[in-house]
């Protein structure tokens, strides 16, 4: 068993160790490429008082600017769209796509510029899985680097081709980190999602930390040992579709479609574990060739790139959790529910993100199942009786990880 302190969840203090130390030192998801498809695209990413604009140059490179123009400090953009140039509102300062000043309004009034300083200064980009990662500081290891225990698991999904089927972000009453716990682990079903116990192998569940980074694997389409058997194959159906159209990767028409399929395949004697299998693998098979059968197509793949995004893959599909602080307030967190999928040669209608701010929004039965844990958990480490978790430690180990790895950044950048 593990312990850890609740101070990290709740307290001031902490929170402000974190955006001095991990947040500005850490490689961290800014945007999807597909955010900036086209050059002269922005997007602003904001992580606490930071504004970073990510930016597609006219050749194709994806910058990220520090949101500040070196005159008097303003911000150059707001927001996302696409621009030509950067035009500072303030004194009408220009500046090329690739940073470079282009305009000064009275130069001459400007004794001792020079070009150099001129330039829009650069966080550092990189670029994996179709994602873009920023880091703040110059220091700490490459990208590549960073994501090295983990990249080669996921690269015959083939992230990069991806696209946003649906991005929902809302103002989560609790610790970023208590969010992104919620889906590190297979523990909770039996208390939070007794409904899961029909389409997923709870106490199958195999757990792993990659460096920083974690993964979980979950039996799916198979109903938890804990059940003693004898669970209908229309339950594991049913279950599995509330998971997906709660995470919108599925509508309702068609989960309609999907449900009726699964019915006509049941019928001729598949189990819902075979039909899911050769269903993804005739849709996928070719696309993914180094995915098999088994475990991809029929274990819930789970994994955690540190410190901040969550997400279950399964060939074609992501479903993840994006989790930052709100400001310095240990007690609310911008959380962001994401859903990726390949587009399997078809022309994905480009999806946009929407945040929500309807407290009666229906997230769908199993997100609101998560949601109702979340201001319980932050309210309840706030108790003076409330000292330290009790950590499983093996169902538990992701939650002990990135507290061990966040510590890591105190004492000095991670190499
Ligand atoms: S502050 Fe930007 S041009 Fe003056
Ligand atoms: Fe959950």
């Amino acid at each position: 068993m593990e312990r850890v302190e609740f101070s990290r969840y709740v307290s001031p203090e902490y929170a402000r160790m974190e955006a001095e130390h991990l947040w500005p030192n850490v490689w961290q998801i800014a945007c999807r490429e597909e955010e900036v498809e086209n050059p002269g695209d922005y997007f602003e990413y904001q992580i606490l008082e930071h504004s970073i604009l990510v930016t597609r140059t006219p050749s194709g490179e994806i910058k990220g600017y520090f949101n500040s123009c070196p005159h008097r400090g303003t911000q150059l953009a707001k927001g996302c769209g696409n621009l030509t140039q950067f035009t500072c509102p303030f004194h009408a300062w220009r500046w090329s796509l690739d940073g470079e000043n282009r305009y000064v309004h009275d130069r001459a009034d400007f004794v001792g510029l020079n070009d150099e300083d001129l330039r829009l200064p650069e966080c550092q980009v990189g670029r994996w899985g179709g994602f873009v990662f920023v880091k703040l500081s110059d220091e700490g290891p490459s990208l590549e680097e960073f994501l090295s225990p983990i990249a080669g698991r996921l690269a015959p999904y083939k992230l990069d081709e991806y696209r946003i089927q649906s991005w929902r972000g809302t103002i989560a009453k609790t610790n970023w980190k208590i969010t992104l716990e919620a889906f590190e682990e297979s523990y909770h079903v039996v208390g939070t999602h007794p409904q899961f116990l029909y389409s997923i192998d709870d106490v199958g569940a195999s757990y792993e930390v990659l460096g920083p980074h974690s993964f979980m694997g979950t039996p799916s389409a198979a109903p938890s040992e804990r059940l003693g058997g004898d669970v209908d194959q229309e339950e594991i159906i049913e279950s599995l579709m509330d998971a997906m159209t709660s995470v919108e990767l599925a509508d309702e028409a068609g989960r309609e479609a999907l449900e009726k399929f699964c019915k006509d395949a049941l019928a001729s004697g598949m189990s819902a574990r075979e039909m899911f299998k050769s269903m993804g693998m005739a849709r996928y098979g070719k696309i993914m060739p180094d995915l098999k059968g088994e475990p991809h197509y029929v274990e819930n793949w789970n994994f955690t790139i540190f410190p901040n995004f969550v997400f279950n893959i399964n060939p074609g599909m992501v479903f993840g959790i994006l989790a930052r602080p709100n400001g310095l307030d240990p007690d609310s967190c911008i959380f962001e529910v994401v859903s990726l999928q390949h587009p399997c040669g078809e022309d994905l209608p480009k999806a946009a993100r929407r945040m929500i701010d309807d407290h009666n929004y229906d997230w769908g039965v199993v997100l609101a199942q998560d949601f109702s844990n979340f201001e319980r958990i932050q309210q309840g480490m706030h108790q003076r009786s409330a000292k330290a978790s009790r950590l499983a430690s093996y169902q538990e180990m992701r939650m002990a990880n990135r507290n061990t790895h966040i510590d890591k950044y105190y004492e000095t950048i991670e190499r």
